[in-house]
């Protein structure tokens, strides 16, 4: 169809039909979910705030489908995957393999996908791993000293979840800028409404990293070593459990999955608390907030901000009935700040004892990665705050122009050293003499 219609025509009709939408949207409800405005981007909250006292269970037009922002409502789809399926389209897009990874399965494909890999994952796995994360941290952090100001996602957030699942997969980490590359391109997938050059861009970055995988792979199935790569080859070679695009699809989900979100909890959080100072303080006076810290802000400003789903029958919610085959989206950033589950819900707290966010999604497709995640957070967090004395937001950062993985750009901070007096202070009474006889 579109073929025979030209492209500056098209180009042309875009914009007409758009409005059309909208229109038709904000004169059924009173509201709109324009994926595609600026808005969207740089504080969606707001908008968020109206759906969910005005139009909780929302027909969206853009992209034809439902959308809820009630935590009950979001929760609860999440809970209910017989009826809310994972298998929704965009997985067909796959250009090198058209087997999925388990994110955009069901049971019992989900399951066995992953059952495979949860062992890697589970909390003492991931407690096993604590000292090397907290050699990276330290390792970044001594690759910026000297540096009064830095890009801590350039350096810091983002290169420190790549370096750690790719120490798990068994995979070279001086490969780091072509994940990161890839990965950029590759999570472009997760949105709702792509350009025909963005879809380009990602199939390219996914025939790429799937070749690269297949060379390591190659190298594996000659040399076996103690990591993931090896353990799922074995899977599969093991015949049923695995097949070679269900292998391939596993690596890429790892190792996307982990990177874009964790880098945005480090950046998200870290920018939270510049923008809150006296929580920044609290936190360092009481270092024992640490773990509820990292939840709080995951849920202030969740690095997953919608978790989508393809009704698998018809289903009634808020009054409203859709349709199966319909898309159905759960905002989860809006779930984040609903006041029915959090008193003062656009307040950072960081001793929040409420109801728990759903920053990891719920039910069976809960973040497998999810104390992999809050661990380097914790790390990430504890190793900057000891490390400087001060830091503050030296410029304001750029939003990444993306609505389903929430992030910055770039996070530009100026940081202080503590002085040599406070240094010695900290540490132990023995300590001291020796220090000041030093220096
Ligand atoms: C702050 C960091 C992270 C956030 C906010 C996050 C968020 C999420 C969410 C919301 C889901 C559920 C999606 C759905 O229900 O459709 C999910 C699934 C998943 N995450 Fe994470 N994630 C993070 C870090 C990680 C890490 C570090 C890894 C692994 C290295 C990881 C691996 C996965 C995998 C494999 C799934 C699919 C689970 C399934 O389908 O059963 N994630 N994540």
């Amino acid at each position: 169809m579109a073929s025979s219609i030209s492209r500056p025509l098209l180009d042309l009709l875009k914009p007409i039909a758009k409005r059309g939408l909208l229109t038709w949207e904000r004169l059924e409800s009173g509201v709109v979910f324009d994926l595609t405005s600026e808005q969207m981007l740089s504080n969606p909250y707001p908008t968020y705030q109206s759906l969910r006292e005005r139009d909780p269970v929302h027909r969206m037009r853009l992209v034809d489908g439902w959308v809820l922002t009630r935590y009950d409502d979001v929760q609860a789809m999440l809970l209910d995957h017989k009826r809310f399926s994972n298998w929704g389209p965009g997985a067909g897009d796959r250009v090198y393999t058209r087997d999925r990874s388990m994110l955009d399965l069901d049971p019992p494909d989900h399951t066995r996908l992953r059952s495979l890999v949860s062992k890697a994952f589970t909390p003492r796995s991931v407690a096993a791993l604590e000292p090397r994360i907290a050699e990276i941290v330290e390792e970044l952090l001594d690759s910026v000293e000297g540096k009064e100001r830095f890009d801590l996602i350039d350096s810091f957030a983002f290169p420190l979840p790549v370096i750690v699942i790719a120490e798990m997969l068994g995979v070279p980490a001086q490969d780091l800028d072509n994940f990161k590359e890839w990965s950029n391109d590759i999570v472009l997938s997760l949105e709702p409404i792509l350009s025909r050059e963005q879809r380009e861009q990602f199939r390219r970055s996914e025939q790429e990293l799937y070749e690269y995988f297949e060379s390591i792979i190659a190298r594996r199935r000659q040399d076996p070593q103690d990591d993931l790569v090896s353990a799922l080859l074995a899977a599969e070679e093991d015949g049923d459990r695995l097949s070679h695009g269900e292998l391939l699809a596993t690596l890429l989900l790892l190792l996307v999955a982990g990177n874009e979100t964790t880098r945005n909890l480090i950046g998200n959080g870290l920018l939270a608390l510049l923008r809150n100072p006296e929580e920044l303080e609290r936190l360092k006076e009481q270092p024992e907030l640490l773990s509820p810290a990292i939840d709080e802000l995951l849920r202030y400003d969740s690095p997953v901000q919608l978790d989508g789903r393809t009704l698998v029958e018809d289903v009634e919610m808020g009054g409203k009935r859709m349709r199966a085959g319909q898309q159905v989206v759960g905002i989860v950033g809006a779930a984040n700040r609903d006041p029915e589950a959090f008193a003062n819900p656009d307040r950072l707290d960081i001793g929040r004892d409420e109801k728990s966010h759903i920053s990891f999604g719920r039910g069976i497709h809960y973040c497998l990665g999810a104390s992999l995640a809050m661990l380097e957070g914790r790390i990430a967090l504890a190793g900057l705050l000891e490390r400087y004395s001060s830091i503050r937001l030296a410029a304001e950062p750029q939003q990444r122009k993306q609505v389903v993985l929430r992030g910055v750009e770039n996070l530009f901070v100026d940081v202080e050293r503590p002085s040599r007096i406070a240094v010695v202070e900290k540490k132990d009474r023995g300590q001291i003499e020796s220090d000041i006889l030093d220096s």
